[in-house]
């Protein structure tokens, strides 16, 4: 049987992007792909119902029946509990579940019988790039974190000559320099600003350096698995909080985007730290999701602490709705096409690295280790 396709409006508060834009649905759809999409669901990141129409979705307006009559339901935020009720035992969902902050509704979904797909799990191999959800949005982070900096600091970015006299450029201190604090540093640097990159692995270096940015190095490396980051010792913890207190006091504008995958952020910018910058400077704390790699940083809130402001924006993607669903809708474009078959049937076998990697749920079983543990420990 040909898989259909489902696409509700997110309701998640303060989630604007939609999974599926009109541009992707159209090569679905032509490729023999049925999808019905909840009338709205693309209204809040730019997409009218008109253009999902177009495209050749079939529209409707009763949100259990959009969910209850699809093989795939796709969606960007993970479903909620009504959402969940809505779906036959079998149901694929396609979502990031972050199943460690969401763990109710991780147990909710298993025993619905949910077959429950994270993207987030998704193994970062080359042929996975183009399924990378973490890179894309990431990179929407990372250029709307550098745009909250500008705005909210009381200076220009750009080296300015002008009759009023000669404004120096501003400088901006980008820690962490993965996919966001890349696209951080390059969003800065095209303002104008005077830029400059820290990150624990080594090979970031040339990255930030090609961007025109100083790159800030310890005599360490901590490069793990995967080319992520491992957390460091304790006399490394020390090495970096003096390099990067000199650094944070002489910035302008500290876009902070250090994490390591599955742990709390990591803390760079402690309170005195805080008190020792300039006032009217400015901290943009993305790690604020998972606690925040400033000590003062308040998750969601924008705050004045010895006269800095200190914010600390949670689902940034969603403020660009627009492009980060493009991009969203774009890798899970490229995902389906490992679990709809050629004939246009969905694929029950799910040996394929990248499937097998980011299965969290079938069967009222939980197949991703680490959560399974987690809900072990709290049931
Ligand atoms: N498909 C792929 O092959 C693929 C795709 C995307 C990213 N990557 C790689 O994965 C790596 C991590 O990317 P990410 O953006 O998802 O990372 P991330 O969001 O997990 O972390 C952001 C950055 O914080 C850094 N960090 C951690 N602890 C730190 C500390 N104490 N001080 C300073 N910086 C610290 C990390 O090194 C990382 O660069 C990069 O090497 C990236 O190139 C690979």
């Amino acid at each position: 049987m040909t898989v259909q396709l489902s696409v509700v409006r997110e309701i998640a508060p303060g989630e604007r992007r939609v999974a599926l834009v009109p541009e992707v649905l159209k090569a679905l759809a032509k490729s023999g792909t049925p999808v019905a999409v909840e009338s709205g669901a693309g209204l809040a990141a730019g997409y009218p119902d008109d253009g999902y129409v177009a495209a050749g979705a079939t529209l409707g307006s009763d949100r259990s029946a959009i969910l209850g009559g699809a093989q795939i339901v796709l969606k960007v935020q993970p479903p909620t509990k009504e959402e969940i009720a809505a779906m036959p035992p079998g149901t694929v969902v396609v979502a990031v579940v972050n199943a460690n902050r969401n763990l109710e509704l991780v147990r909710r979904m298993r025993d619905a019988r949910l077959t429950v797909f994270a993207l987030e799990l998704v193994p970062r191999i080359t042929r996975a790039q183009s399924m990378d959800v973490l890179s894309s949005q990431a990179t929407v982070a990372g250029y709307r974190a550098t745009l909250i900096g500008a705005e909210l600091a009381p200076k220009f970015l750009p080296m300015l000559t002008t009759a009023a006299g000669t404004i120096r450029p501003a400088k901006v201190l980008v820690l962490g320099a993965g996919v966001a604090g890349l696209m951080a540093i390059a969003t800065a640097r095209r303002l104008g600003a005077v830029v400059e990159g820290y990150d624990v692995r080594r090979a970031a270096g040339e990255q930030v350096r090609s961007l025109g940015a100083k790159f800030l190095e310890l005599q360490i490396n901590a490069e793990a698995a995967g080319g992520y980051a491992r957390e460091l010792t304790n006399e490394e913890k020390q090495q970096e909080a003096a390099m990067v207190a000199d650094a944070v006091t002489q910035a302008d504008i500290v876009i902070t985007t250090a994490a390591i995958p599955g742990r709390r952020a990591p803390i760079l910018v402690r309170a005195p730290m805080v008190e020792r910058m300039r006032p009217g400077s400015v901290i943009v704390d993305l790690a604020a999701e998972t606690g925040g790699n400033c000590e003062l940083t308040k998750p969601g809130e924008t705050i004045v602490a010895h006269g800095v402001t200190i914010a600390g924006p949670l689902n940034l993607p969603s403020q660009l709705a627009f492009h980060a669903s493009q991009m969203y809708a774009k890798n899970l474009q490229s995902f389906l096409s490992l679990l709809v078959g050629k004939d246009g049937t969905l694929v029950t076998d799910y040996s394929d690295e990248i499937l097998a990697g980011s299965l969290l749920l079938t069967g009222g079983e939980v197949r991703h280790r680490p959560t399974a543990e987690l809900l072990a420990g709290g049931s």
